[in-house]
């Protein structure tokens, strides 16, 4: 593996999102218990807790139709407004479409929620994997490296609004004249404007990240794997002056032994709903199968894999806390700025990695960084009441559904009408 983080991003601590479960079903598409619910009361609990534990991020889902696991869904940007409601120091991260959205009409947006948050809005510009979204609204499908293009001229589009004065663009896709949007964003101290973080694996996606996004988002991806995504962004954002930062999804199992973490994705697994899996698996790769190299995200994805709709556990981030944290910080030296995480039981995992897996990341960033010859600043680092066991326990207890666990509708509901 060639590629080294540089010495600045070894100086900055890693930063550390979850994806919020706005969607039916958990995180896992299968019948194992999930503490989990994807309705606001949970999510709010949820979002509290973690900015108390150390999160800096969270990250909604878009997804207009049921499908894998997820009969029931809740709309990226008025589900991530009402997150900002809710919490104080959160940033939210909501996921949009081109070609659902026009991006004069999400700059508006982008402006308004930052306003209304005191900076904290930000947006992930998501290029779709599921065709039958934009047939079934008569919305064009584009060609895999297609949809890249419009995303491009898309994220262009956005930032020269969110911005710029007076903005023009004349594109393929979109064409804005001369366009001035009040009030801008927030001024907040070290950001330049909302953050705009982009999802893909393929090539085509590690262009645009390179030439247009402020944050580079792969599914979860072993070492070696990563180190190539970072290095093709990185070769794109050269060739157009840019460094944007790096951000990695992974399925955390943190349990007393590896064995138990070991026997619990072997649990999971076990307890797959094949047919939407497989079904997850025909559409994600039709929607790939366009790409000119047949590189892309999910294109060597085996059916353990996809059980995580976005291959978290291909990062591997299982075993003790002290494992867990280990193999976090490899991630580090390769590249990686934040680590974007999701887990079975939400609540209770968010708190428990703030308080048992979170302080020894931080003692190994500051090892790291003296291998390469400098420190870690830790005034960066948030400073956070952190939150018990207990008061995770009786969070998750006051706000999971009286039917249980699994998205309220009883483990295993969701996983029948998934494919
Ligand atoms: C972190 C992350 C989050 C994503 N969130 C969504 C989402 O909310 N909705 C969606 O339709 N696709 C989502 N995607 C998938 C993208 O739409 C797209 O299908 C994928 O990035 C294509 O990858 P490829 O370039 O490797 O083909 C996400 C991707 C990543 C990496």
């Amino acid at each position: 593996m060639t590629t080294t983080a540089p010495v600045s991003a070894l100086e900055t601590p890693l930063k550390f999102a979850y994806w919020v479960p706005n969607v039916s079903g958990g995180l896992v598409v299968s019948t194992i218990e999930q503490r989990t619910d994807w309705q606001l009361p949970y999510n709010s609990s949820l979002a509290k807790i973690a900015e108390d534990s150390g999160f800096e991020y969270a990250l909604t889902q878009t997804r207009y139709a049921a499908s894998y696991g997820a009969s029931q869904q809740h709309e990226a940007s008025a589900f991530s407004l009402a997150l900002l409601g809710a919490t104080e120091r959160l940033r939210v991260i909501a996921a949009f479409h081109p070609g659902m959205w026009h991006p004069g009409v999400l700059a508006k947006w982008v402006n308004t929620a930052d306003q209304l948050s005191g900076g904290r809005a930000a947006v992930n510009i998501v290029s779709g994997w599921l065709k039958d979204e934009f047939t079934g609204f008569g919305l064009p499908w584009l060609e895999h490296d297609e949809r890249y293009v419009r995303t491009e001229e898309f994220i262009r589009a956005l930032r020269g609004l969110i911005t710029e004065d007076g903005y023009s663009q004349d594109g393929q896709y979109y064409t804005i004249d001369d366009f001035t949007l009040s009030p801008k964003p927030v001024d907040v101290p070290g950001r330049a404007h909302p953050e705009i973080f982009f999802g893909g694996n393929s090539t085509a996606a590690q262009g645009v990240a390179g030439r247009v996004a402020d944050w580079y988002f792969s599914n979860g991806r072993d070492l070696e794997g990563y180190a190539g995504n970072v290095e093709g962004v990185r070769a794109s954002a050269e060739k157009a002056g840019r460094s944007p930062r790096f951000g990695l999804n992974g399925f955390v199992i943190a349990r007393d032994s590896r064995k138990e973490a070991e026997e619990t994705l072997r649990e999971i697994v076990a307890k797959a709903h094949r047919p939407a899996v497989e079904g997850f698996q025909k559409s994600v790769q039709e929607a790939g199968a366009s790409t000119k190299d047949g590189k892309g995200m999910w294109a060597d994805s085996s059916f353990e894999d996809l059980v995580q709709y976005n291959d978290g556990f291909k990062t591997r981030l299982l075993g003790t806390p002290e494992e867990i944290a280990e193999r976090i910080v490899s991630y580090k030296e390769i590249g990686v700025n934040l680590l974007l995480t999701c887990y079975l039981n939400f609540t209770e995992e968010v708190a428990g990695f703030g308080r048992e897996v979170m302080p020894i990341v931080r003692e190994l960033e500051k090892d790291l960084a003296r291998k390469h010859g400098t420190e870690l600043d830790v005034s960066q680092i948030p400073d956070v009441p952190g939150v018990s066991a207990e008061q995770a326990t009786a969070a998750a207890d006051a706000t999971l559904p009286a039917s249980g666990a699994n998205g309220s509708n009883g483990a295993g509901a969701d996983q029948e009408d998934a494919a």
